[in-house]
């Protein structure tokens, strides 16, 4: 992460956002550079979502200046792949897997005939990128939490896009589907060279991985390294309540909530 912005992926100058009066949030000045693995925090409601969403075109800054891929946002942008926060998935759900995915694809024109060979490609492609092709055929809502995340990540990897945007991708998993979740980004981020922004409340599943952190202290956007981040006080002060940052000998750091 840094301020240059100088062959950036993404490039925030003063930007800030406001829904109606109220502004969500002011002064985001940060610059992502290729192949980096940003974590996203900060408490609810602070304006996660709607910073992945300025990034997508789906919002528009009310001040200051935001360029991703060397122009300026816009929506459907097939260099861009989107996690959103997890709808969930019905339980009674009887669309296959593969269908699920096949849907990111060919949404607009569904129940129009059979899909090409390349979109079947596509799909295959994706499938296996996340080490979902075992289950291509059960029914969504028989997969779990872990599962299903793998579909919608494959979703967004169908264009091949150079930024992927995760927002909360890790929500009511288990510690160990954390784990594969992330690890699995990762991989896939070294294999593609991609840039990632992954929104996260659990950071110690993710900690290894990240080049930096984006938080949203007071209103106001704050991208810092995981030495500048991830302390007690910072933590503390973010979350409005006492978090431990525990320091192995080893230099690995643990967040402990209170
Ligand atoms: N389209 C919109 N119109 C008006 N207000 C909105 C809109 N989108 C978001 N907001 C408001 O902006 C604020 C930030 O919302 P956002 O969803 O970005 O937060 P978040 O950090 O992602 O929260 P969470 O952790 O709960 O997902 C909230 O107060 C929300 O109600
Ligand atoms: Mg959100």
């Amino acid at each position: 992460m840094t301020s240059s912005t100088d062959a950036a992926v993404l490039a925030f100058e003063n930007g800030s956002v406001a829904f109606g009066r109220r502004t969500v949030w002011t002064d985001a000045n940060f610059s992502l550079k290729a192949g980096e693995f940003v974590g996203v925090i900060g408490p609810n409601g602070t304006g996660k979502t709607t910073l992945l969403r300025v990034l997508l075109g789906q919002v528009q800054l009310a001040g200051g200046s935001v360029r991703v891929l060397g122009k300026p946002p816009g929506r459907g942008n097939p260099a861009i792949g989107y996690v959103p926060q997890r709808r969930s998935l019905a339980s009674d759900l009887a669309v296959r897997a593969y269908d699920l995915v096949l849907l990111g694809l060919v949404g607009h024109k569904w129940g129009f005939g059979p899909p090409s060979a390349a979109e079947r490609r596509a799909v295959d492609e994706a499938l296996e990128a996340v080490g979902a092709s075992d289950y291509a055929e059960q029914p969504v809502g028989l997969l779990s939490g872990g599962e299903q995340q793998r579909l919608l990540i494959a979703q967004a990897l169908l264009t091949d896009p150079k930024l992927l945007l995760l927002d909360e991708p890790l929500a009511s998993l288990d510690i160990k589907s954390q784990h594969e979740i992330v690890h699995l980004v990762e991989d896939i981020r070294r294999a593609r060279s991609m840039t990632v922004m992954l929104v996260a409340h659990d950071l110690n599943s993710m900690l290894e991985m990240l080049d930096g952190i984006v938080f949203i202290l007071d209103g106001r956007v704050i991208a810092g390294s995981l030495d500048e981040v991830v302390r007690s006080d910072v933590l503390s002060q973010l979350y409005d309540t006492p978090v431990h940052v525990h320091v192995t000998e080893d230099g690995h750091r643990f967040v402990v909530g209170a």
